[in-house]
């Protein structure tokens, strides 16, 4: 039977077919018609972007028998061998699998012979990151001494855990997430090709559950037909993936907007009732206020908008009930509430206290006033506009609140049983201006610039640099919300690097988007007065951390946390960092 999954079924065949990386067909395509090819390639990007296909494309394009060309025919004898995977030229080679030195010795023997019958051997290394130390040693004496008329192409989700002497012997490219736009009209394409209903409420789940990945999107999709009849409903899907009810997110709204928290309680109840999963709501909650979010800072219309065009409306009608900054804080309490949800047991209970933060969190403005009034007297007078007021400093104390990545500190008052951990999203003992049930934040954690190594003589220049972006920043809540959650900063050979913690590693993508990599670009040519160009990296689970007592040497000098201390009459009896007991 001709039967084939869709993701395999519509793999693209040639660049031109490649959804959303033009960026890099582009440049292969232009390679190849000038002759330039290069001996590596690194393709780096999440799961399901293209990386893959891309790597056969090239494959097909240096061999193809009417080639080298950007647009191989699909129809000769190598064209088919390479689609077929039967191609004798063309090793895949999934590195999760064959880590060991053998495999890449017997490839090294491979290499050393001219192609067979074709131009170029190309060698596609799967997951290239998962080789070992000495495997990837002996590969990188193949790419010291590169054989005639071979390509390799490492493939990768994790380029920042490849060794650096590889890296530098090949050439970079970063395959972005598709946005949701670019997944909902595949999936409506693919539908449409299939002869299949799809409404467009499904579509629109399954492209915001594919979160970037293409084939994710795609499989979700065939899930869904095996799941329906003719026609694939919007209810179908929903109750395939657990995801809640629009009209649930719209009571969410709706509870914060008449600050009820008797509605968001009820709401918790219902969701209950109804076995639904709580954390799979807290994420989809996730999404709708930072599409709420990005709709009020960028406009409904937005490509960052992930949602239809049909629910425009909807989402700037409930976007225009807030502030940037509330939009800002009850996002950022709901990653918090997303956290605990993860870590702790008991998922009704830290639902229902983030829901009531949730609720309360427009009241907690005075607190965060005090705390930015702090901020600024402990700090140099930041560059932020002068237009928009205090506000500014007030949003990123409240922003660094529920900052996930950033580190905690135990304040012990000198009162007995008010001591409290300002973990992200848990609550100081109320000042005399809180609610009850409010959450207040803690101020920016100390700087955590890291000068490059020492004797590195821009060293502090760099931080310097550093510095006064990041102040720069603090002035565009946007990308400030996205930004602040970076843990390194580093500047070096004019690049600004931004390493995230992998738990933040929506926000990384989403920073990638055009519109906030244009903005973030544009603040730093304003500061730097030059071009920087900004590579956002996860930082792999081997970064050095910091251990407890440089941790607490930083927070003792940090004069904000030194102005909290003495505002509220502490001392720092504990250092944590995020996630620790
Ligand atoms: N950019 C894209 N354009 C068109 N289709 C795509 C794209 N990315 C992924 N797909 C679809 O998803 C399938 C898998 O893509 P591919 O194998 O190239 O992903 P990958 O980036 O190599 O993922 P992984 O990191 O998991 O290996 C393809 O067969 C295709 O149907
Ligand atoms: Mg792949
Ligand atoms: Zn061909």
């Amino acid at each position: 039977m001709g039967y084939k999954v869709i993701a395999r079924k519509y793999r693209p065949q040639t660049f031109s077919e490649i959804v959303g990386q033009q960026h890099v067909t582009r440049t292969l395509a232009n390679a190849i018609g000038s002759n330039r090819v290069a001996h590596a390639y690194i393709f780096s990007g999440v799961r399901g972007v293209g990386k893959t296909t891309t790597a056969r494309i090239l494959a097909k394009a240096l061999n193809c028998a009417s080639g080298p060309t950007a647009d191989p025919d699909n129809t000769c004898d190598s064209c088919r061998e390479i689609s077929a995977g039967t191609s004798l030229d063309v090793l895949e080679i999934d590195a999760a699998s064959n880590r060991g030195i053998d495999q890449i010795r017997e490839l090294r023997e491979m290499v050393r012979y001219a192609p067979a019958s074709s131009r170029y051997k190309v060698v596609i290394l799967d997951e290239a990151h998962q080789l070992t130390d000495e495997a990837s040693n002996a590969l990188l004496k193949t790419l010291e001494e590169p054989p005639e008329r071979v390509v390799f192409i490492l493939a990768t989700t994790q380029a920042e855990d490849l060794a650096d002497t590889i890296k530098s012997r090949a050439q970079l490219f970063q395959f972005r997430s598709l946005t949701f736009k670019e997944i909902a009209e595949e999936i409506e394409r693919i539908a449409r090709e299939e002869n299949l209903t799809i409404e467009p409420g499904a579509v629109a789940v399954l492209a915001r559950a594919a979160e970037g990945s293409l084939r994710d999107g795609l499989s979700l999709l065939e899930q869904a037909i095996s799941y329906s009849e003719d026609t694939v409903t919007d209810a179908q899907v929903r109750e395939l993936l657990g995801v809640v009810a629009e009209n649930v997110l719209d009571d969410l709204v709706e509870a914060i907007a008449t600050q009820s928290s008797e509605r968001a309680l009820g709401l918790v109840h219902r969701l209950i009732g109804d076995g639904q999963n709580l954390q799979h709501f807290c994420r989809e909650a996730i999404r709708h206020f930072r599409n709420l979010l990005v709709a009020r800072v960028c406009g409904a219309s937005s490509e960052l908008v992930a949602a239809p065009s049909e629910e425009q409306e909807r989402l700037s009608e409930q976007a225009a009930k807030f502030s940037e900054e509330d939009l800002t804080r009850f996002f950022n309490i709901l990653l918090a509430t997303d956290d605990d949800l993860r870590k702790k047991p008991d998922p009704r209970l830290h639902l229902e206290l983030g829901l009531l933060k949730l609720v309360n969190a427009q009241r907690l403005a005075p607190l965060e006033e005090i705390l930015a009034d702090l901020r600024g007297s402990g700090t140099p007078a930041k560059s932020a506009p002068s237009s928009s007021g205090g506000a500014p400093r007030a949003m990123s104390a409240a922003q660094s609140a529920s900052a996930t990545g950033h580190p905690a500190v135990t304040v012990a008052r000198d009162t007995p049983k008010s001591s409290a951990v300002a973990a992200p999203g848990a609550t100081i003992p109320p000042a005399r201006t809180a609610s009850p049930a409010s959450s207040a934040p803690i101020p920016a954690s100390p700087p955590r610039i890291i000068a490059r190594a020492a004797g590195d003589a821009t060293g502090g220049l760099a931080s310097a640099q550093v510095e006064a972006i990041k102040a720069a920043l603090q002035g565009q809540k946007f990308l400030w919300s996205m930004v602040e959650h970076a843990t390194r900063w580093e500047i070096e050979g004019g690049e600004l690097h931004l390493f995230f913690p992998t738990e933040s590693r929506s926000l990384a993508e989403m920073l990638q988007a055009r519109d906030p990599m244009e903005r973030l670009r544009t603040v730093l040519n304003q500061v730097v007065g030059e071009p920087l160009r900004v590579c956002v990296k996860l930082e792999s689970g081997r970064a050095s951390v910091p251990r407890s007592s440089e941790l607490r040497a930083r927070f003792e000098e940090d004069p904000i946390v030194r102005a909290m201390l003495e505002r509220f009459g502490g001392q720092i009896s504990k250092v944590k960092r995020p996630g620790e007991e």
